[in-house]
């Protein structure tokens, strides 16, 4: 925990988690080059939560590709000064045949992590999900939603401060995926991580963030944005929740309906 605070300390004297600037990204196929993304400007600032919402389409996930650095924009620029994101998708992507624990360890083993160090920081990460006690499960003894706590343990051996989550919670169930934004939410705040958070889900997108990006479709570009200061812990029943989630999804209606085909 020392090694995070510290961490916490040294993210303060830069200005920004992520940068991206006059983004650009299109895709050559056969009915010629389709432009996906369309001018993309955005900052995430150091510890905070943004959640980058649009309809299924937009270019969510190739936005997130791009900071990733798993590929490059076709215009523009983006910086993530902290070094390499880490990421979690909606798929776990865990190693079927490693154990629970195992499967975090190899995160930390990338990471040059020494051996002898490894165990004990898998157990605290493990803890940390409140999957304690789960270091020796394999993947397929988990339920799906204690399969994206160990992800997300995973994401976080990295050790990045920049966390890139693309529609994480999508497959699980309501009350699972409840708990999990819960989860979130707190470790969010006690590890003051960078989080950029794709999703489809306009509650999912209030509950979980400081400031709510909505994309448009074809081309994906920044159509709105809203700062969410209703405080944390948020209920995605409660009133504010509710309420502002309306208006969101007004604007997010107005969006697919210029753009059709959904
Ligand atoms: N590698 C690729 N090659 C060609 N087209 C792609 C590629 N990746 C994404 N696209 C297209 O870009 C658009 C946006 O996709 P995506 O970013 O996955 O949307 P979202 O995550 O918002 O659902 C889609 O029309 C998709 O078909
Ligand atoms: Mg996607």
């Amino acid at each position: 925990m020392a090694t995070t605070l510290a961490k916490a300390e040294d993210r303060i004297a830069v200005t920004h988690a992520a940068r991206i600037e006059h983004v650009s990204k299109s895709f050559g196929g056969p009915a010629g080059r389709q432009l996906v993304l369309d001018d993309i400007s955005l900052d995430v600032a150091p510890g905070e939560f943004v959640t980058l919402l649009g309809a299924s389409g937009c270019g969510k996930s190739t936005l997130l590709n791009l900071v990733a650095g798993l590929d490059r924009p076709s215009a523009g620029s983006i910086e993530t000064p902290g070094g390499r994101p880490a990421l979690m998708f909606q798929e776990h992507a865990l190693f079927p045949w490693l154990t629970a624990g195992k499967n975090i360890e190899l995160a930390l083993r990338l990471r040059g992590v020494p051996k002898a160090e490894r165990r004990p920081e898998a157990e605290r990460l493990l803890e940390l999900v409140r999957l304690g006690g789960s270091y020796r499960k394999r993947v397929h003894e988990l339920s799906g939603g204690m399969r994206q706590r160990v992800a997300l343990a995973r994401a976080l051996a990295q050790d990045s401060d920049l966390l890139l989550m693309d529609e994480p919670f999508a497959a699980l169930d309501a009350i699972t995926r409840d708990v999990l934004h819960d989860e979130l939410t707190r470790i969010w705040r006690e590890t003051r991580l960078s989080v950029l958070f794709v999703t489809h889900n306009v509650r999912e997108a209030v509950r979980l963030a400081e400031r709510v990006v909505l994309l448009s479709s074809r081309p994906g570009r920044i159509a709105r944005e809203w700062t969410i200061d209703i405080p944390q812990p948020r209920r995605i029943e409660d009133a504010a929740v509710a309420e502002l989630s309306v208006e969101i999804t007004e604007e997010l209606r107005g969006e697919i309906r210029r753009h059709g085909q959904h």
